[in-house]
């Protein structure tokens, strides 16, 4: 054989599986894991000691709901890759005034590029079906504005415009087939898919099944819910089999994006996780249940596999959340979504180690002590194929 023909085959699965699809439009997401670091708290580690953490845990992609300066600061040359939020309170003046969603790229993304890597801005957060209907109205305003803003800055390859939905826009999910949009938001929602598909952006969903769960706890299995094993569910209309909630999440919003013509977008995770601790008629909030689904849907997105109803769409997703944040209002578990204690030290064990003090120059992590698996295991996960590449090469 051919050595060099082998070698080019390779180099050409190299390219088709491993590198980032190369196109005009920006990818906010790279590997399958990222966080949330949520900032509702008046006792969470500084920026820098997060950056730290962060890069100790090798989490690539993290998300916050605001564009905090002293957080775009801090992680400059750390390489994580930052999706910035514009708050929903900005909505409606910057749907108004193009001028200002310019200002606001401006000050908030362009003076910070490149050091720090600002791959994303969410427009809004959970916006349709929530309860500020004047909000419904400004966000598709909002998007483009800040789009053409990005535009014209020169910013569109390397800055990706979303909004986070919240499951409010679904009505009836299951089985996931029959999901389709809510009345009342299809007509806001339509010509906000239009815009992301000719952006080339994805569907972004903040999904619990820890929400499912605590609002009918007799009727759901709750192993269903942790990814423990179980007997499922099956989707008579496509004959699939769903052995775990998130799956069939998100499987319910493709089977909405198809119905409202939307096949071909695909869908990220922008909000998972479990509560610790909550109200009493908060069932399931427990530190051993938030470890048993932090820990299997880790391993559920290190397998890099699609789901039942569209198995080549690898699940992407960003956890809920860093730290607990005791300024957070609403039900207890509101407050106690972290996966790290206010203080940096870890809630409850799933393979990543927390800050041992308050100084991050006294964080002291050998590669064994990091056992994260993320986006760095692509690069172990190509190690073999670099060899074996050099090696026909060589011979
Ligand atoms: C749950 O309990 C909390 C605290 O006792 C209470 O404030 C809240 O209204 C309850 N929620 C429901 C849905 O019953």
């Amino acid at each position: 054989m051919n050595s060099l023909r082998i070698f080019a085959q390779i180099a050409q699965l190299f390219m088709l599986f491993f590198t980032p699809i190369v196109s005009h439009r920006a990818q906010a997401f790279t590997g399958t894991y990222g966080i949330n670091y949520g900032r509702i708290a008046d006792n969470i580690p500084s920026p820098d000691e997060v950056a730290t953490l962060l890069r100790a845990a090798k989490i690539k992609n993290v998300r916050i709901y605001d564009a905090d300066h002293s957080v775009l600061k801090a992680f400059s040359g750390t390489g994580l890759e930052l999706v910035i939020g514009l708050p929903n309170g900005f909505l409606k003046d910057m749907s108004a005034n193009e001028d200002h969603a310019l200002t606001w790229v401006k000050e908030n993304v362009q003076s910070f590029l490149p050091e720090t890597h600002i791959v994303g801005i969410a427009v809004g957060n959970e916006v349709l079906g929530g309860g500020d209907l004047e909000l419904w109205g400004a966000l598709l305003g909002a998007v483009k504005n800040i789009h053409k803003a990005v535009n014209n800055l020169h910013l569109a390859d390397v800055v990706q415009i979303t909004t986070a939905h919240s499951q409010a826009v679904f009505d009836n999910s299951y089985p996931p087939s029959s999901c389709i949009f809510r009345d009342n938001v299809v007509q806001f929602i339509k010509p906000l898919l239009e815009f992301f598909s000719e952006i080339g952006s994805p569907f972004c969903l903040n999904a619990y099944p820890f929400i499912a769960y605590k609002g009918d706890p007799e009727n759901i299995d709750i192993n269903y819910a942790l990814f423990q094993s179980t007997q499922g569910i099956y989707d008579p209309k496509t004959n699939l089999h769903y052995d775990n909630m998130l799956d069939a999440q998100i499987d319910a919003a493709y089977a909405a994006l198809e119905d409202a013509g939307f096949k071909k977008m695909e869908v990220i995770i922008t909000e998972t996780g479990w509560a610790s601790h909550g109200d009493d008629n908060e069932s399931g909030a427990t530190p051993i249940n938030a470890r048993t689904y932090n820990y299997n849907l880790r391993k559920r997105l290190a397998k890099k596999k699609g789901t039942p109803f569209r198995p080549k769409n690898v699940v992407k997703a960003y956890i809920f959340a860093i730290f607990n944040e005791n300024l957070k209002t609403g039900p207890t578990s509101e407050k106690n979504y972290g996966l790290f204690k206010a203080d940096g030290t870890i809630s409850y064990d799933i393979g990543f180690h927390g800050l041992h003090s308050s100084s991050a120059s006294s964080l002291r992590l050998s590669p064994k002590d990091i056992r994260a698996r993320s986006w760095s295991q692509w690069h172990s996960l190509l190690l073999p194929v670099y060899a074996a590449a050099l090696l026909l090469l060589l011979r």
